[in-house]
């Protein structure tokens, strides 16, 4: 195996090819385990904190049941409840939770945040969510891509709507493993331009190709995947209405998708909200696997767990 073992998992940029895939070989063999009822114990006697200041279903309940099946403990801490709600440092609060745990899993809003809690705490730390990136929720993607389509390498990923967290995770992993990745935003919605270097930069080393657009025909034109995310992520609440009326061109619906291959995947990281940024007609059509990528959260991150942690 590569050496995850003690490493922070704060962005698919940090990671290798080689770490991607040795996670999502490990992910694909704790699924068949778990499948057949084979125990895999691996984080026995350890603890996980979880840290949340956003709301969480998916992340929430797949890292819980994660440690559970792994024989670890989970440890759910409201950021509000948490003396960091009342100013305790971010500094201080690592220092003495790497005292009582084997990992730090945090998702909240500023990216720097995690940053600092990764370079106090003397644990893993791992990314459930930032406003920059979402590195978990892409492994979760590409063990159910290679699922469907058998491999990564040489597929289309056609990315529509909002340059947000998720995109830019996407961009991160698809340059990195070589796939090819065509974001289609409005103006003033696109991908951060750091983001996107750095995607370019890998790019060039995996063969991918990274295109960033304004016209959502062209991204999905022949792609092997759609995805497409909320117009509003958390924190953006006040912007919704304004953002309704600007994504509206960029919603996928059944006359977009044509422009794909007819056997495209459709895939989401939910929450979704049917009839914005998707119709019903997609998520609950034959080409959707979006609750294959959810089921795949709980697969991929105990591989993360297991390789940093154990
Ligand atoms: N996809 C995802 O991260 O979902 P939650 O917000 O429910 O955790
Ligand atoms: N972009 C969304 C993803 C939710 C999983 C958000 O940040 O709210």
């Amino acid at each position: 195996h590569t050496t995850l073992k003690g490493k922070d998992l704060l962005a698919l940029y940090a990671l290798t090819r080689e770490e991607i895939m040795d996670i999502l070989k490990v992910a694909a063999e704790l699924k068949q385990k778990q499948k057949e009822g084979i125990p895999h114990p691996l984080l026995a006697g350890k603890t996980l904190a979880m840290i949340f200041t956003k709301s969480s279903t998916r992340t929430r309940v797949s890292f819980e049941v994660a440690m559970h099946q792994l024989g670890g403990y989970p440890l759910f801490l409201s950021g509000q409840e948490l003396q960091l709600g009342r100013g305790e440092t971010i500094a201080d609060t690592a220092r003495v939770l790497s005292r009582y745990v084997d990992g730090i899993m945090i998702r909240t809003y500023a990216h720097s945040d995690v940053e600092e809690l990764a370079r106090y705490a003397d644990v893993p730390v791992i990314n459930g969510l930032t406003d920059l990136n979402h590195p978990c929720q892409i492994l979760a993607d590409f063990q159910t891509i290679i699922e469907h389509k058998g491999r990564l390498e040489g597929l289309k990923l056609a990315y529509v709507g909002d340059g947000n967290n998720v995109c830019h995770s996407l961009l991160n992993g698809c340059a990195k493993v070589g796939m090819h990745i065509s974001v289609a935003t409005p103006k003033g919605y696109e991908p951060n331009a750091e983001i996107v270097q750095k995607a370019m930069a890998d790019a060039r080393a995996s063969g991918a190709v990274v295109e960033i657009l304004e016209d959502p025909c062209r991204a999905v034109k022949d792609a092997d995947v759609i995805y497409t995310d909320v117009w509003a992520s958390m924190g953006q609440e006040a912007e919704y209405a304004k953002r309704l009326k600007i994504f509206r061109p960029y919603q996928v619906n059944p006359d977009l998708v044509k422009g794909a291959k007819p056997d495209y995947l459709f895939m989401h990281c939910l929450p979704a909200h049917r009839g914005e940024e998707v119709a019903a007609e997609v998520i609950d059509g034959p080409n959707s696997v979006v609750f294959d990528e959810a089921e795949n959260r709980l697969h991929a991150q105990k591989a993360v767990l297991a390789l940093t942690i154990g």
